[in-house]
């Protein structure tokens, strides 16, 4: 692989949510160019066949080495869990491919006092147990309440963020009694951070809510760091795509990147 420091850092998912990543990202390591690429016309990815997830992953991240991207952020849970190894067969060879999901566990392997964790995400991501099976491995005695919410996704792409609906919605999902004895909660879903504090207020704050923006941007710059590979210039404009182009997404995007953004939609797959 011949890269070097001056290319940017691809990043994608199926919508808004991996602008949880880029925006950490961008915090932690201001010099680097970001090129985001919000899969919205398959949205959500969560209920898609494992088949059509691989089949979008590979082509959004053979799309991002053409932009002449060193790092393909896979900022998707539910692709990161079920296209990981085919995006890295498929570039591999030409950029450094990373999931959500591995910083995320050797995260939790240092962290001490969890006995009982829950993890939330789409029905691709829960119904894959790729989590499940990652944290039973770290400690076997752990007990892990795992359930998807697969009302989340359209709800925080609607914009239902701060209100009375997004509230009734995770107070219907988390309501449950196997919620009641847990001490960490894992959002493993790049789009559940835009309710992170709704969710720790369901829980009295009691509970750890982990979310991995930043524990993920933390893993890129020591990737890059360890390989040489960090950018020194500071000019630079992110880029932004869509498949399809949702007014919400805009408005998302800008409240992430105070920037100007110019949403660009681009169909890859015709
Ligand atoms: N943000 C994504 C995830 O982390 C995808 C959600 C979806 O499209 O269903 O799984």
């Amino acid at each position: 692989m011949n890269l070097h420091k001056e290319q940017s850092i691809g990043v994608f998912d199926s919508g808004v949510g991996g602008l949880t990543i880029a925006h950490a990202i961008k915090l932690t390591l201001p010099n680097e160019k970001i090129i985001y690429f919000g899969d919205t016309a398959h949205l959500p990815y969560g209920d898609k066949s494992s088949e059509s997830i691989k089949y979008y992953s590979k082509n959004i991240a053979k799309f991002l080495v053409e932009q002449n991207c060193k790092v393909v952020m896979i900022a998707c849970n539910t692709a990161s869990a079920h296209a990981y190894q085919d995006v890295r067969e498929a570039v591999g060879d030409k950029a450094i491919v990373i999931n959500v999901i591995e910083p995320l566990i050797d995260f939790i392997k240092f962290k001490p006092k969890i006995n009982n964790i829950g993890i939330i995400g789409t029905k691709g991501t829960i119904e894959s147990s790729v989590y499940q099976s990652k944290l039973k491995a770290l400690n076997m005695s752990l007990n892990v309440i795992a359930k998807a919410t697969p009302m989340f996704v359209p709800m925080i792409e609607e914009g239902f963020i701060y209100d009375d609906i997004s509230n009734a919605i995770i107070r219907a999902y988390l309501s449950e009694s196997d919620f009641d004895k847990i001490d960490s909660l894992v959002l493993a879903c790049t789009h559940y951070p835009l309710i992170k504090n709704q969710i720790r207020k369901f829980f009295n704050f009691k509970v750890d809510v982990i979310d991995s923006s930043q524990i993920v941007a933390n893993y890129v710059k020591s990737v890059l760091t360890e390989m040489n590979l960090l950018s020194e210039s500071t000019e630079h404009n992110n880029e932004f795509y869509v498949s399809d182009y949702t007014k919400m997404f805009e408005t998302i995007a800008r409240m992430f990147f105070e920037e100007d953004i110019q949403l660009k939609k681009l169909d890859i797959w015709t």
